[in-house]
């Protein structure tokens, strides 16, 4: 987006002159991004973190839980990474059991089933449940609500990490009874890289962050003082903010995508992207291809798996020929468009599956 770009150009050109950075500009941006990216996700701003990735925020959240007595943690299959390693991280340090669960196969009728499943695995021996609110290779929508309701009767906490949907869709963590929620900037957030946010619920506001930053003390604001040990962290979830958060130039760029993601409307882009990603499913489905379920099925972020004998990362490469740009994530070929596409965009990717799929 060029607001986004022309933000940190500005940034960039502001560095170059020292004397143009105020002590005041180390801390106009984060208030006012918190307010935005909180009324996303129906959460006070004083609750928020500036976070580098993914895999920080969640080092803050599992550093501050507590494993219970012969206990287990709880995420899906093919989960992201950063967020499967994390877990098994604190699953082992702290002996508990780490339950995966699996998927019914996709394109079966049991398929709907997995966000029951992850439901039934929770008991009151589940310390901690972490899954993404939508799965980043298929775009399988949890059912996030029945989900943080079980964690709430079972005292487990939910540790959700939204990257793939916030932005996009709409999430309320208190809702879901969501306890920790975290997105990356660059994704449906229109930002950019390195930089994003993180929901902590007041159950860790007197938690131990894993770095201790100045910025983070009480007294951050007052230049002069900083060297009398403020022995209290910014209230809230400031102590797990980021060392240097105060980024010149990723502050000023996080600040205008939000705007406008908020001008468009999380729920005017998943409208649209669904109404695109329809017609891609009624011509793929022809075509013998398998999607999620209606009622688990993200509008923005879809998985399709291709008729038998089709190599995923073939059809991929055929598809950049006629300059139409997709992923491949796993078995599955994953499309997520924006409000950049329209039913065009669509019908050619259609037109690359047909020849591709059935060979004419
Ligand atoms: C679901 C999900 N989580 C997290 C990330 C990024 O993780 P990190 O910020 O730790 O690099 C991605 C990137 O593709 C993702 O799809």
């Amino acid at each position: 987006m060029d607001s986004v770009v022309m933000a940190g150009t500005d940034g960039v050109k502001r560095k170059m002159d020292p004397s143009m950075v105020t002590p005041n500009d180390f801390f106009i941006y984060q208030g006012r991004i918190k307010e935005m990216f909180g009324s996303m996700i129906n959460a006070p701003a004083k609750q928020l973190a500036l976070i580098p990735s993914v895999s920080y925020a969640l080092s803050n959240a599992f550093q501050n839980i507590k494993p219970k007595k012969g206990g287990n943690a709880i995420t899906i299959a093919d989960e992201f990474p950063s967020d499967y390693f994390s877990l098994k991280k604190w699953a082992e340090l702290h002996g508990q059991e780490l339950r995966v669960i699996q998927p019914p196969p996709m394109g079966s009728s049991e398929r709907q089933d997995w966000s029951n499943q992850i439901i039934e695995a929770i008991d009151e021996r589940t310390a901690v449940v972490n899954i993404s609110s939508v799965h980043w290779m298929t775009g399988f929508s949890y059912n996030l609500k029945a989900i943080g309701q079980k964690c709430r009767e079972n005292k487990a906490l939910f540790v959700v990490d939204g990257t793939q949907s916030v932005g996009a869709l709409s999430i309320d963590v208190r809702d879901c009874n969501i306890n920790v929620l975290i997105s990356v900037a660059y994704k449906w957030l229109m930002g950019p890289y390195s930089i994003g946010l993180a929901y902590y619920s007041e159950l860790f506001d007197d938690g131990s962050p894993i770095e201790e930053s100045w910025m983070n003390r009480s007294n951050a604001q007052n230049f002069s003082r900083l060297s009398e040990y403020e022995t209290e962290y910014v209230p809230g979830a400031g102590r797990y903010e980021v060392g240097e958060s105060a980024n010149f130039i990723l502050l000023p760029m996080l600040d205008q995508a939000l705007r406008q993601v908020l001008a468009w409307g999380p729920g005017e882009i998943s409208e649209y992207c669904g109404s695109l990603t329809d017609r891609l499913i009624q011509g793929g489905e022809k075509l013998g291809c398998i999607f999620e379920p209606k009622d688990c099925r993200s509008p923005h972020l879809i998985g399709m798996q291709l008729p038998g004998g089709i190599d995923p990362v073939a059809f991929k490469q055929n598809l950049e020929r006629e300059k139409v740009f997709i992923s491949v994530r796993g078995n599955s070929v994953r499309v997520s468009p924006h409000l950049y596409n329209d039913e065009k965009d669509m019908d050619a990717l259609l037109r690359v599956m047909k020849v591709s799929i059935e060979g004419s």
